[in-house]
């Protein structure tokens, strides 16, 4: 039995969202292990579209329960309101098909009052963060001053705790930020109605977890973000707060590792970033625009425009290297066509040197200077291509290069937003 984790291995919205969604059909229970309402993920199925936040993308799956597991940071209220648009299309999620980790950590008013009132006092050293409060409310976690979904239910214990913590978020909001502050019994009011409708569907959800696996049923862990995102592994300090990368699965949905059989790395076949932030192959230009306006490459959960540039073969190994990947699935090959020649990022240089691995922090991943190879491209229109040999040529032999200098199976290709428009390849086919 495999179980697998689908990671981000760009700079996030890869299609995660689709391809967990196609390969949820297989599996047992679907868990997101990290993020929150920052990551946005889009599923196109009988052409109607559903952007997730945090109910993972196994929901339109019947036969799949999902989890929010311990590892997520979540603000309450979107929840119900997520659950309150997919029952509005049609999707009424009980409490049977979704299970919310009674550990994992809430985020609060205040820290979506810092988060943002942060962003604007870095002026133009602004990380660009998603504004969702994610930031704080990852601090307070490992500060271990956070409230978690447990303390939802005791209404007591809960106005103790946010009386404990609020002082000091306030007065970084006010005297640090001239904020207004948070007012506690407004909290405490707001919190009520939610707690209430949100009891049924919380429960720990390790031992879940645990059986499902003794009893061989197949789990699929949804990562959000992407690896260099990653607060370790990513592009620091331009990077979300938590870890990203396929070992964060285990730690955020309570697993161990000997539990996980697979990992699948998503990549555009070409790379977008939004925020701040180094971005070598970026195309500041004409091109790139095009590749935004094809790709319809708008966030998912802010609407910001995503920064487009071209397929950065280092980035990818470095993702092989601290996902474990075993293969990689390549979307949005559609996108490509009719644009001339395509160009890959291959090697990197460092003061004329070039260098192995992507060097850590902005600062230095700055200063690269990428040598590119210029490969044909392909005017035909892929959306209804199925086959592997319906494929043009050029085409195919994009993919296959990319898979020979990444150096892992490509057995998955995106021709469209829709859960039908992949093609499925055997890997080493040219
Ligand atoms: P995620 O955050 O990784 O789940 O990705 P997002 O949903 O934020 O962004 C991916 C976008 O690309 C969404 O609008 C998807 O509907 C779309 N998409 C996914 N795969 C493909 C593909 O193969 N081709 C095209 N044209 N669009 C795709
Ligand atoms: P999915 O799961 C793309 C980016 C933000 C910002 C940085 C920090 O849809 O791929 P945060 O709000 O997390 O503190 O912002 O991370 N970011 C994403 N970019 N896709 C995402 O999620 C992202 N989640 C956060 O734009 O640069
Ligand atoms: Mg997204």
């Amino acid at each position: 039995m495999s179980n697998i984790v689908v990671v981000g291995a760009q700079w996030g919205d890869e299609g995660k969202g689709k391809v967990v969604d196609l390969l949820a059909e297989q599996s047992k229970w679907v868990v997101r292990y990290q993020g929150g309402n920052n990551a946005g993920h889009t599923l196109v199925v009988e052409g109607r579209k559903v952007v997730l936040h945090l109910v993972p993308s196994g929901i339109l799956q019947p036969g799949c329960t999902c989890v929010i597991g311990n590892g997520v940071v979540v603000n309450p209220a979107v929840l119900l309101e997520e659950l309150d648009e997919l029952a509005a299309l049609g999707h009424k999620v009980s409490p049977d098909r979704l299970i919310l980790s009674s550990e994992a950590h809430l985020i609060l008013p205040w820290h979506l009052a810092l988060d943002r009132a942060r962003e604007s006092a870095l002026g133009d050293k602004r990380i660009g963060t998603t504004g969702k409060g994610i930031g704080p409310a990852y601090e307070d976690k490992v500060g271990r001053r956070g409230l978690r979904v447990a303390d939802l239910f005791d209404r007591d214990a809960l106005a103790s705790r946010i009386r404990e913590v609020l002082p000091d978020n306030n007065r970084r909001l006010t005297e640090w930020y001239g904020e207004a502050p948070i007012e506690l019994e407004q909290v405490i009011e707001s919190l009520a109605p939610v707690a209430n409708r949100l009891r049924a569907y919380s429960r720990p959800s390790t031992r879940l977890l645990y059986e499902a696996n003794k009893r061989g049923e197949r789990i699929l862990f949804e990562g959000a973000q992407g690896t260099f995102l990653d607060v370790d592994h990513g592009t620091y300090p331009f990077v979300t707060s938590s870890n990203t990368v396929a070992g964060s699965a285990c730690a955020g949905a309570g697993v161990g590792p000997t539990v996980i059989t697979d990992v699948i790395g998503i990549a555009k076949a070409y790379c977008t970033r939004v925020g701040s932030g180094p971005f070598p192959t970026e195309l500041d230009n004409a091109l790139g625009e095009t590749i935004r306006a094809v790709g319809h490459e708008y966030g998912a959960t802010t609407g910001r425009p995503r920064r487009c540039g071209w397929f950065d073969v280092p980035m990818l190994r470095h993702a092989v290297m601290v996902n474990g990947m075993t293969e990689l699935a390549l979307t949005k090959l559609d996108v490509l066509s009719g644009l001339g020649p395509i160009q890959v990022g291959m090697r990197y240089r460092l003061g004329g040197d070039v260098i192995e691995d992507v060097p850590a922090g902005a600062a230095a991943l700055g200063r690269v200077e990428v040598d590119y190879d210029t490969l044909p491209g392909w005017s035909e229109d892929l959306s209804q291509v199925r086959a592997w040999s319906d494929l043009p040529v050029t085409c195919r032999y994009y993919v296959a290069t990319l898979e020979r200098e990444v150096g892992v199976p490509i057995r998955l290709l995106g021709v469209g937003p829709g859960r039908e428009s992949v093609i499925r390849r055997e890997p080493g086919s040219t």
